[in-house]
């Protein structure tokens, strides 16, 4: 009688995926740590989430991490949540465990750790202004209010929406909402975060360039292989840094592999093989 090795399934579930990354880092991590695991591309319209995410669940499916657009959709289909996913209201990670679908959110923790311990942003008493307020700013800003800054400002296109996610977290910090182009410069910021969506269009909105001072830290949620259209207007306004998002990218994925696999991978030789910052 033969005997078959059953590998344990993991992948990344988003419309349109084929650009992920997370393949590519799963299995550096993967080589790294000694774990046999596969990890798919599965590309699933929003229609299809629940079948889909279901059906690899039934087939032995171990986790998935979940992408645009499906973070919010998804956050249903779990049978219990991490606090931090609650909070949010937005899952990039799930578990499959004992029949059951445990939904996670590393993206908070994942910018933090590259802010704080790859780049060396200091959050306490900082100023902090984010651009966009989607399911990428409700993932950040609880993480991000535990740092303790001076005042976390949310600027949006759409005023109301910011609105509703500042009054959402105003227990836990200093937080305010603004329209888009009436973000007040009367403080310098220490750190603009870009968590639009608008660079996935090659749009470069009306970003408040007076937001930005010589000591000012851009970070942009997203990143490429050329610059993003907010990372060369935060170098062309003068910003002291401007970086893009590989680094939460490959920071969420470790907390991700963590939770399923029990170990934390080493992130500095992964994001070494990314391509970095513009
Ligand atoms: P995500 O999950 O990536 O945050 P989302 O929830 O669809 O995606 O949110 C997209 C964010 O990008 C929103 O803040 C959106 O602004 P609106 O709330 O006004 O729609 C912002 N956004 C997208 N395209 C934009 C553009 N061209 N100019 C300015 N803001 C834009």
């Amino acid at each position: 009688m033969s005997e078959t090795t059953i590998i344990d399934r993991y992948g990344v579930m988003g419309y349109p995926v084929s650009h992920s990354r997370s393949p590519v880092i799963h299995r550096l991590f993967a080589l790294q740590t000694g774990q046999e695991m596969q990890y798919e591309l599965l590309q699933v319209t929003p229609d299809k989430l629940e079948t889909a995410v279901r059906q690899f669940q039934r087939t032995g499916g171990k986790g998935l991490n979940i992408t645009v657009p499906h973070k919010n959709a998804v956050a249903r289909l779990t049978d219990k949540t991490s606090e931090r996913a609650a909070t949010a209201g937005a899952v990039n990670t799930l578990a499959f465990r004992d029949g059951e679908i445990y939904g996670d959110n590393t993206d908070g923790i994942g910018l933090l750790r590259d802010l704080s311990v790859n780049l060396g942003v200091n959050l306490e008493g900082a100023n902090i202004l984010i651009l966009g307020a989607g399911g990428a700013t409700r993932g950040i800003v609880g993480p991000l209010l535990e740092m303790s800054p001076a005042s976390l400002r949310i600027a949006n296109r759409t005023p109301g929406k910011a609105q509703a996610i500042a009054e959402h977290f105003a227990q836990s910090g200093p937080v305010t909402a603004c329209g888009f182009n009436v973000v007040p410069v009367s403080e310098p910021y220490d750190l603009i975060i870009n968590a639009t969506s608008a660079g996935l269009q090659g749009d470069a909105p009306p970003y408040p360039a007076a937001a930005i001072t010589d000591q000012t830290y851009c970070y942009d949620l997203s990143y490429g292989l050329t610059p993003t259209p907010f990372s060369v207007w935060a170098r062309d306004n003068g910003a002291a840094h401007s970086v893009m998002g590989w680094g939460m990218l490959v920071e969420q994925a470790a907390e991700s592999f963590r939770l399923w696999r029990g170990i934390r991978p080493n992130t500095a030789p992964v994001l070494k093989q990314m391509h970095i910052n513009a």
